[in-house]
């Protein structure tokens, strides 16, 4: 049975008088892996931060787990794994007492999956944190989250600091969860990780969210490219209300895009001037990811 772990209604979040969350809803349900994507300054960290009871919410609610992430903080964590973006470690304590500790404040215990874990993400464990780079102490973060049995896993933008091998670690770990149905939020500016990883996707802007729902189903809303050549000349073509972006070469050859629910209309069309060859491309998440940037997820205009 399909749950709602996370349930987000209407949040908002004031900094004195600037409103940095104005409306946020969303739901993270169980077994789901969740994108959470938006510009920098959005308020993907906000929303995490109120989400994990660091921050009082100014109006609208949120529950994990049915409870109040405020006044059931307590509660929540004992179920929770997160890793923020900028890892804070004990200068004077090594990467395996860090971890061990973080597992600690879980209630749990280093196990033989911790070990693996540090050789997956070749952590040298034995070193003092103050001599970790970035990405290291991003590992440590990252190792005890894995090693917790949580419900939850919140990661705000994790991986900032990872190489692309680690990255790739990281990846396996979250599609592990996934696959043991765990529920994963994942904040991230790396939209191919969010391509491969998430079953539906939230887009936030300037403290609302704009769009949410499947790829599949932002790509439906969105407009596929074509191109193609024909032996028929395609000047009528570029008159259509559902092409945009029409780019000539010569009679017989033109790139544009079309509304992908007109696609198959389009192609029709096409087909009646004699299609020789045609390539279609659905819109990628940067294309989707770019236009909601600059838009604010109106739909006319590309
Ligand atoms: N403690 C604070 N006091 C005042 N303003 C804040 C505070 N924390 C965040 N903000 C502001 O709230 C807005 C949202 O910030 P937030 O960190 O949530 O963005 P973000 O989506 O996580 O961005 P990024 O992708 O850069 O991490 C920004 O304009 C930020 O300056
Ligand atoms: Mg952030």
């Amino acid at each position: 049975m399909m749950t709602e772990v996370v349930a987000i209604n209407h949040l908002q979040k004031r900094f004195g008088k600037f409103e940095a969350l104005k409306d946020i809803t969303l739901t993270v349900n169980s077994g789901e892996v969740f994108g959470f994507i938006g510009p920098n300054g959005a308020g993907k960290s906000t929303t995490i931060r109120t989400l994990l009871g660091i921050l009082k919410a100014s109006g609208g609610s949120a529950t994990i787990f049915g409870q109040d992430v405020w006044t059931d903080a307590v509660a929540i964590h004992k179920r929770l794994a997160y890793v923020p973006g900028d890892v804070y470690l004990w200068p004077n304590l090594t990467g395996g007492e860090v971890i061990d500790l973080f597992l600690k404040m879980n209630g749990e215990r280093h196990s033989a999956h911790t070990d693996e874990l540090i050789k997956l993400f070749e952590l040298d464990a034995t070193k003092k944190c103050r001599t970790y780079s970035k990405g290291n102490r991003q590992k440590v973060a990252l190792i005890a989250a894995f090693s917790s049995d949580a419900a939850l896993y919140v990661f705000d933008e994790p991986t900032s600091g990872l190489d692309p091998l680690m990255e790739e670690v990281f990846q396996t770990q979250v599609l592990a969860l996934k696959r043991a149905g765990k529920s994963v939020l994942l904040s991230s500016h790396i939209l191919s990780e969010v391509e491969r990883m998430c079953d539906r996707i939230g887009i936030i802007r300037e403290g609302r969210i704009i769009e949410t729902g499947t790829l599949d189903a932002m790509r439906q809303l969105s407009r596929s490219t074509v191109r193609v050549t024909t032996t028929a000349p395609l000047a009528d073509i570029a008159k259509r209300p559902d092409v945009h972006q029409f780019k000539a070469e010569g009679d017989h050859t033109a790139t544009f895009a079309v509304d992908s629910e007109n696609l198959g209309a389009v192609i029709t069309t096409l087909t009646g001037l004699g299609i020789v060859t045609l390539q279609s491309t659905p819109p990628t998440l940067e294309d989707l990811f770019l236009r909601y940037y600059n838009q604010g997820g109106e739909h006319d205009g590309q």
